[in-house]
């Protein structure tokens, strides 16, 4: 006689944002993630990420930074915020706050950021109009897990898009995300799978160290 197989409780994600959500648009969409975006959290009432979360019937919440005079106070209820749900993975998709090492400590393994560089390189804001400022050819997007180091911590992956003498901001700005739409679902859905890990300071696919500068796509 044979037993019934357990389902397999399904991995839970919480999302946060500042703004359009497009990222979070592109993880909503793959059809096979490896989990369940529980939540959706913004720190701006008006994120446009906001309503596409209620459109997919996902929660979405918003915690104004406002009434909190020190970042970690805000870390702190915000943290409140995402136990409730108890997720196996913490997303970053747009999320333009500095985090509090309280937060990034009690995250640690299990934060992902993009950022639209390729790290080291342009850590910070304004990352399209830098690039075009100093004339690089090059230029790309980086997922890295969280630590306390602003944008520093060990990359996951990064995929180069090239600099033509016709472009902009905009246009920058779009080539970009289109890589980014692509790798952030297929990166969570590594973590999801228990491929990705961060173990100390070194990120491991199937067990594997990843080269420092993480997997390149070009
Ligand atoms: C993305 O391009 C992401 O790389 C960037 O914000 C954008 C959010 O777009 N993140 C950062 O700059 C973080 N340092 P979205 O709201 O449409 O996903």
């Amino acid at each position: 006689m044979g037993f019934a197989a357990e389902p397999l409780e399904a991995r839970r994600v919480v999302v946060l944002i500042s703004g359009n959500g497009s990222n979070l648009q592109a993880l909503i969409d793959e059809p096979d993630l490896g989990g369940e975006i529980v939540a959706v959290i913004s720190d701006q009432p008006a994120a446009y990420g906001l309503e596409r979360a209620r459109q997919a019937g996902i929660e979405a919440k918003h915690l104004s930074a406002k009434s909190f005079s020190q970042r970690e106070d805000y870390d702190r209820e915000l943290s409140r915020l995402i136990d409730d749900y108890q997720p196996d993975l913490i997303i970053l998709a747009g999320f333009m706050r500095i985090l509090s090492p309280f937060f990034t400590i009690k995250y640690h393994g299990k934060l992902l950021n993009v950022h639209p560089s390729l790290l080291p390189k342009y850590k910070g804001l304004n990352t399209h109009q830098r690039v075009l400022e100093a004339g690089d050819s090059e230029h790309g997007v980086s997922i890295h897990f969280v630590t306390e180091e602003l944008d520093g911590g060990p990359l996951i992956v990064q995929a180069k898009v090239s600099v033509e003498v016709d472009d902009d901001e905009t246009s920058l700005a779009k080539k970009v995300q289109q890589q980014e739409h692509q790798l952030y679902p297929l990166i969570a859905r590594w973590y999801l799978q228990g491929r990705l890990q961060l173990k100390g300071d070194t990120v491991t696919l199937d067990g594997q160290p990843l080269p420092k500068e993480g997997v390149l796509y070009s």
